[in-house]
Formats: C-alpha cells, structure tokens, sequence
C-alpha cells in the first residue's frame, strides 16, 4: 500500500462525502437558522471522521456506502461540536473564516448547533431497522462523553494544578471518543463482528488520543494561514493542554511559580504568551508532544493486527503515518 493510493482513496471518500453535506441543508427556510448550518458545512475541513466510519467499514468487508449515513452523522455533530466550542473557546476564526458566532452571533451559532446535531440524527436513522439500536446507543454515548470531555475541558481552565492522567482523561472524552465511535459505527454498518467492532474502536481511541496532542501542539507551531485557527489560542485561554501538563511536571520550582502566575491572571499580555512558547519549548515539551504522539500511532496500528488485512485495513494502518506530519 503506497501513500499515493491512499490520498486517491481520501480523495474519493472527501468528494462523496462533500457531495451528500451540500445536499443536506439546501434550499430550507428560514434562512436565519439554516444559512449558518449551511456556511458551516461549506467551510471543507478535512473529513477526517466521516473518513474513518467509511475506511472501517471497508476494513470488515463492506461497502463504504452502507456506512455512508453514519459517515455523515459523525461529521454532522462533530461541526456541531466545532460550532458550540468556538463560542466556548471564544475563537474567531475556524477552517480559515471567521466562526458562526462572529459571522452572525451567539444565539444563532447555538441554534445552528443544535441544527447540526438534529441533522446527524436525521442521518443515522437511515441505517437498517436490525442495526439502529446499536449503532443509536453508540452515537449518543458518544455525544455525551464529547459533552463530558468539553466540560473537564472549561473546568480545567480554572484549575491550576491538572495532572497528566487528568489530561489524558479529558481528551480521552472531548475527543478520542468520536475517532473511536466513528471506527466502531463504520464496522457495525459494514457488517463486522464483534471483534472486528472491538478493534476497530480501540484503533480509533489511540489514534484520537494522538490527534489532539497534535492539535495541542498545532495551537502553537502552526500559523493561522494553515490551521485556519488562530495561533495560540490555547495559551490566552488558558487551557491545560499537553504542553502546559508537561511544563508543569518538568520545570524548576521558579518557572512552575512563574507560569501558574500567568495562568492565574485573566488576561495574559502579548509578551507573555511568547515567554510561555519559549518555556514549553526550553522544557522539551514540543519533543515530548511528538514523542507520544508516535507511541499512540503505534499502538493504533497494533490494534489493526488482529484483522484481517483487507484493502481498508491497510488503508487504515497508512493513514496513522500520513498523520504523524499533519501541520493543519
Ligand atoms: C478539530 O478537529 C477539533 C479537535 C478535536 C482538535 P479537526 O482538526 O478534525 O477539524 P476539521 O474538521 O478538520 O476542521
Ligand atoms: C477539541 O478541542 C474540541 C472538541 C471536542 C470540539 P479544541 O478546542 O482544542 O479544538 P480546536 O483547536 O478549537 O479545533
Ligand atoms: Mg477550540
Ligand atoms: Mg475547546
Ligand atoms: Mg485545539
């Protein structure tokens, strides 16, 4: 399996993908609500879940397009969790264009979100009668774990002291959740066994949990130009991400003191944001970011040695590397 083969095969789940997203909100009325929800779908993004239900439900041996409902419906309530966070996070820029709540405001980005949710409900209720329980109880789980995760999340904000095992708790939730439960759908809807089921959502966890000590990262090497978020918006907000767990655990007595000061204040001048990159950076934590992001790469690989290899298994096992050097 060749990188190449795999970006045409990305390529060709995005196009699907993108095609049924367009349809969905178009033409509705009033425009007040559905305009956003529409401007929302429209924004690309890189499909990264729907990609995964699809490429699961290939690695067992079915089709992509009996996964195609459930593919939607991941990337329906997760642009709803998107629209919800960035009121949340106070973000004015996502996918490279100013957010929902900045566009129009916040009573509407609220509603678009619950818009975008009800539209992923709307998606999953395609799936055959003999499946719907199961693959139902699996998305709402995994709607409430997300809740569960953005709620740590904003309490965290607040907390001074988070420990790694807090952390890793938190975005096990917020976001390791959804990679999980796209893979455990996909294989539901493509007709996988239990143990397939099984693999399947542990491949995804790994490689969640991996992608947002990535995204942690990104806040701060990226420039917006890339991401489409704004840099460094993690440390403005306070957030306690991997790099700020790591500095904590690793720096002397007077820099800890230092960096829980400026975490302490409500607004952190421009300098200091700059100071704290430069600690995170003295500290090794940026290595150590990427350090665990390859161990959690690995062990999602692993999980996909118990299956058969299939084409959508290997595409699977391709895609870990191709994101070890994601920069968006
Ligand atoms: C952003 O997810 C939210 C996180 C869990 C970090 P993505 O980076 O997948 O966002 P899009 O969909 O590609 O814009
Ligand atoms: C992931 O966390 C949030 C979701 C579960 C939606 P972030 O707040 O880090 O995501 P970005 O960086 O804004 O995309
Ligand atoms: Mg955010
Ligand atoms: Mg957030
Ligand atoms: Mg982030």
């Amino acid at each position: 399996m060749s990188r190449d083969s795999l970006q045409k095969k990305l390529e060709e789940l995005r196009s699907l993908i993108e095609a049924e997203l367009r349809r969905l909100a178009d033409g509705r009325l009033p425009d007040s609500f559905y305009e956003p929800v529409r401007y929302t779908l429209a924004g690309g993004g890189k499909r990264l879940r729907p990609i995964l239900v699809l490429l699961s439900a290939e690695a067992v041996g079915g089709k992509a397009q009996d996964a195609l409902p459930c593919a939607l419906a991941v990337e329906l309530m997760h642009n709803f969790t998107l629209v919800h966070d960035d009121i949340m996070d106070r973000d004015a820029l996502r996918r490279g264009r100013p957010t929902v709540h900045v566009v129009w405001d916040q009573d509407t980005a609220i509603l678009a979100g619950d818009g975008l949710l009800a539209l992923a409900y709307q998606q999953l209720f395609r799936n055959p009668p003999e499946r719907l329980a199961r693959i139902g109880s699996l998305f709402s789980e995994g709607v409430l774990r997300i809740c569960e995760g953005q709620a740590l999340d904003k309490e965290f904000e607040s907390r001074t002291e988070v420990s790694l095992q807090d952390y890793m708790e938190m975005i096990e939730k917020k976001t390791a959740q959804l990679f999980s439960v796209s893979c455990g759908l996909g294989a539901l809807a493509g007709g996988g066994d239990e143990r397939s089921v099984a693999a399947l959502s542990s491949y995804g966890k790994w490689l969640g949990l991996a992608f947002q000590i990535q995204d942690d990262l990104l806040d701060v090497l990226s420039p917006e130009q890339i991401s489409g978020k704004p840099q460094a918006s993690d440390i403005r907000r306070r957030k306690k991400t991997f790099l700020f767990v790591h500095a904590l655990r690793t720096a002397s007595e007077a820099e800890r003191q230092w960096l829980l000061r400026m975490y302490a204040s409500e607004r952190l001048p421009e300098d200091a944001v700059q100071r704290v990159i430069q600690l995170f950076e003295s500290l090794g934590a940026m290595e150590q970011a990427e350090t665990l992001v390859e161990d959690l790469l690995a062990k999602a690989r692993q999980e996909l040695g118990s299956l058969p290899e299939t084409e959508g298994v290997s595409h699977l096992r391709e895609l870990t590397f191709a994101l070890a050097g994601r920069r968006a």
